[in-house]
């Protein structure tokens, strides 16, 4: 579904991914995990037409789309969970959700499925986003990217700042979404959950991805485990 090959980036003229070469298949679920600062956030926005200082190739779905608009992308199937969440905090939890949508096709029955995926969304439906907890504002920030019926969802650090037992639901309800066929990529540092919901995964340090491989293989890399699972 996805193939970045010898991905370089820069922000203004500082050079912060180098030859970064990774790929997803349809269906599956795949971290790319690092610390803060290793060029994750840059990889994705890059990935979804955020930042165009880059040379390399970026396909998705036998196309090359480095390069092309946000937008474009977007309503290609791309949709981008921010770290920050973004969500529109004097709105209604509805309202945020709706803006996430494409067309008018099949509203009602993917409002169902995220209500369904996160029950507490449909209790708050009529509630101002900014009064949701932590947890809720990324429950509402995946839910408004699933609107738009994505190809390949791609959420960037969503366990920042959830409560351990927040983490655990979040990690399930994106498992439940790979059960039914999405295609995912996750940016962490919250390695070991990420290592144990994905298949795969690639290490990222300084621009540069170290090491990848299966997620149980990662599991049991040294380096791995004492420089992220606290060994
Ligand atoms: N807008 C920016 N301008 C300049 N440098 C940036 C900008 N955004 C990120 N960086 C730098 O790029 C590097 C990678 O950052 P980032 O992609 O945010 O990493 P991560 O998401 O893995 O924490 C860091 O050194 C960061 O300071
Ligand atoms: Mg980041």
């Amino acid at each position: 579904m996805l193939a970045v090959t010898d991905l370089n980036v820069f922000h203004g003229n500082l050079q912060v991914v180098w030859d970064l070469s990774f790929h997803i298949k349809k269906g599956e679920l795949v971290t790319l995990i690092g610390p803060n600062g290793a060029g994750k956030t840059t990889t994705v926005e890059t990935i979804i037409g955020l930042n165009r200082k880059a040379s390399g190739s970026i396909v998705f779905e036998g196309e090359n789309i480095l390069g092309q608009h946000p937008y474009d992308l977007f309503k290609k199937g791309l949709a981008l969970v921010p770290e920050k969440r973004e969500i529109f905090p004097k709105m209604p939890v509805a309202e945020n959700l709706l803006l996430g949508r494409i067309g008018q096709d099949d509203t009602e029955k993917t409002l169902a499925h995220i209500f369904q995926l996160f029950p507490i969304l449909k209790e708050r439906k009529q509630q101002m986003a900014g009064t949701l907890s932590g947890g809720e504002q990324q429950m509402l920030a995946i839910g408004r990217a699933l609107m738009s019926k994505p190809k390949l969802l791609i959420l960037d650090e969503p366990s920042t700042g959830l409560s351990p037992i927040l983490v655990g639901q979040v990690f399930r309800s994106l498992e439940q979404l790979g059960r039914e066929g999405m295609t995912i990529l996750l940016l962490e540092q919250n390695v070991r959950h990420a290592l144990d919901m994905c298949q795969r995964g690639y290490v990222l340090e300084n621009g540069r991805i170290i090491k990848e491989g299966k997620a149980k293989e990662l599991k049991r890399d040294s380096h791995i485990q004492k420089a992220y699972l606290g060994f």
